[in-house]
């Protein structure tokens, strides 16, 4: 399951690769409004940060724009990947991006049609908001598992890209279903390393290696 970071926050995203563990990332025009950067300045600077690929989502709402926006995307660097919302111009824009080579994420998906849909455009990835359905009363984590089932029936290749991830329970839940990938702010990352006993157990054993007086180095 591979694991990208959902910020446009680049300190974050520098901490995060270096560990390694960073697959991706993935930015919307909320993050970027939250960062008080520039988007091309950051977008690019992020790319530069991560091998894999980097969500940069349009903001027109007619095809022939978002096609000119994501010209001006696809440009910034080769590891973008173009973000789309999930609507019919989108899904226009996905397919003819997808013919001409460009790595797509279909986004602000709500269910399993609309995922159905974006897989038949040839999406890279569709991405669809656990926390978001969590927050209105619907079982996000069913949605991620139909949309498994009706991939796995047709032999689709997008990859099911779980996003509005609130918590380590929705990764855990992701990738018990078989998720591709799971997108999360930096803090949920960080938090899956973390648990009490892990801390207790470092704790006890560096007091007792204390005691024995002795270094490694
Ligand atoms: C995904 O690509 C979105 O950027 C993100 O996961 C949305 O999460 P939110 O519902 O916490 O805003």
């Amino acid at each position: 399951m591979k694991f990208f970071a959902d910020t446009a926050d680049v300190a974050d995203i520098a901490d995060l690769a270096a560990t390694g563990l960073l697959d991706g990332v993935t930015t919307n025009p909320s993050l970027i409004a939250k960062s008080g950067r520039n988007f091309l300045e950051v977008v690019k600077e992020i790319c530069g940060l991560v091998d894999g690929p980097v969500s940069a989502e349009v903001v027109a709402t007619d095809h022939a724009t978002m096609m000119k926006e994501a010209a001006v995307l696809r440009a910034l660097a080769p590891n973008i990947c173009v973000k789309l919302p999930l609507t019919l111009d989108g899904l226009k824009s996905c397919k003819a991006l997808t013919a001409e080579g460009v790595k797509t994420n279909v986004t602000l998906c709500f269910s399993a049609n609309q995922a159905l849909l974006a897989a038949k455009a040839g999406a890279t990835y569709v991405s669809p908001f656990v926390g978001r359905l969590d927050d209105i009363g619907h079982d996000g984590m069913e949605l991620i598992q139909d949309i498994r089932t009706i991939y796995d029936n047709y032999d689709f290749q997008t990859e099911i890209l779980v996003a509005s991830v609130r918590s380590p329970v929705h990764v855990l839940a992701a990738a018990r279903i078989g998720a591709d990938v799971a997108t999360m702010p930096p803090a949920v990352i960080r938090q899956l390393a973390g648990h009490a006993l892990t801390e207790k157990g470092l704790a006890a054993f560096l007091a007792d290696w204390a005691k024995t007086g002795q270094s490694i180095l």
